[in-house]
């Protein structure tokens, strides 16, 4: 039976969490990098690769637009819901959704990650790609996740391009990624490098306490670990129960 068209967007907005995506970086440098191939397919490739997720409630958590999660419901045949703290740029996505015949497929949510609004062990999938560098407290954050996934469910974070994206166009984003790094706007790009980097994102997954978790990647100026090409990314699945 097809799903009812519904939009769930609970108004738990707060202005002081809206986080920006230009805040750490230069948005003249992102500019230029929206001009290469788009990112997120290949990211929705290694989800289901390394994810393996079962049916069930998926959630992408810093959604935005929904950028990773058109192309996930597209590639998956499950719904998908979306939780941003920005509130117009997730009405966007579920309006892009509509015009691609998906609305049955995409919901939103506004919160925040470091307070889910879900229940304990409610979640099959967890994708966030991009948001947790923007989090207030990505540690608070990482445990919200755990505390919301079923136990055996993986949770796959951090940012990136994604293993399949092609050579050429992974060696001009980190060529542009180098040279903003020399220019008028270092010290942004030097945040914005330091904090995709995989030392942050153990640091961060041992400070939540999760259990068991691998970093793949690189970081942002890097495309050396060929399980997910150029990025940072975090896979943990809760345990199971004993
Ligand atoms: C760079 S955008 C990424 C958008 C999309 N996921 C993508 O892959 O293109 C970062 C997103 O994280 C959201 N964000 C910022 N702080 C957040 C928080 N504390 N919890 C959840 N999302 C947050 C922002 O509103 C923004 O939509």
């Amino acid at each position: 039976m097809r799903l009812l068209f519904s939009v769930w967007v609970f108004l738990l907005f707060s202005s002081a969490s809206v986080c920006w995506c230009q805040e750490t970086a230069s948005p003249e440098g992102l500019r230029r990098e929206a001009a290469l191939p788009n990112r997120h397919r290949f990211v929705v490739e290694d989800i289901i690769k390394y994810c393996k997720p079962q049916k069930g409630f998926w959630v992408d958590l810093g959604a935005g637009r929904g950028q990773l999660t058109i192309p996930l419901v597209e590639a998956a045949e499950n719904p998908v819901v979306m939780l941003d703290p920005d509130e117009p740029a997730m009405v966007a996505g579920l309006r892009i959704a509509r015009e691609q015949g998906l609305e049955d497929r995409l919901f939103a949510v506004v919160g925040v990650a470091e307070s889910l609004p879900f229940p304990d062990n409610s979640v099959d999938l967890l994708v966030s790609r991009g948001s947790i560098f923007f989090w207030d407290d990505p540690v608070k954050g990482l445990q919200e996740v755990y505390r919301v996934l079923r136990p055996g469910a993986p949770a796959y974070i951090g940012g990136g391009a994604g293993s399949g994206f092609p050579q050429e166009a992974t060696d001009e984003l980190i060529r542009m990624r180098v040279e903003q790094l020399e220019g008028s706007d270092a010290a942004r790009w030097r945040r914005f490098v330091d904090l995709r980097c995989p030392k942050q994102m153990d640091q961060w997954a041992a400070e939540a306490g999760l259990p068991q978790y691998t970093v793949m990647g690189q970081g942002a100026i890097s495309a050396g670990d060929p399980r997910v090409g150029q990025g940072v990314w975090l896979l943990f699945h809760k345990q199971q129960k004993k």
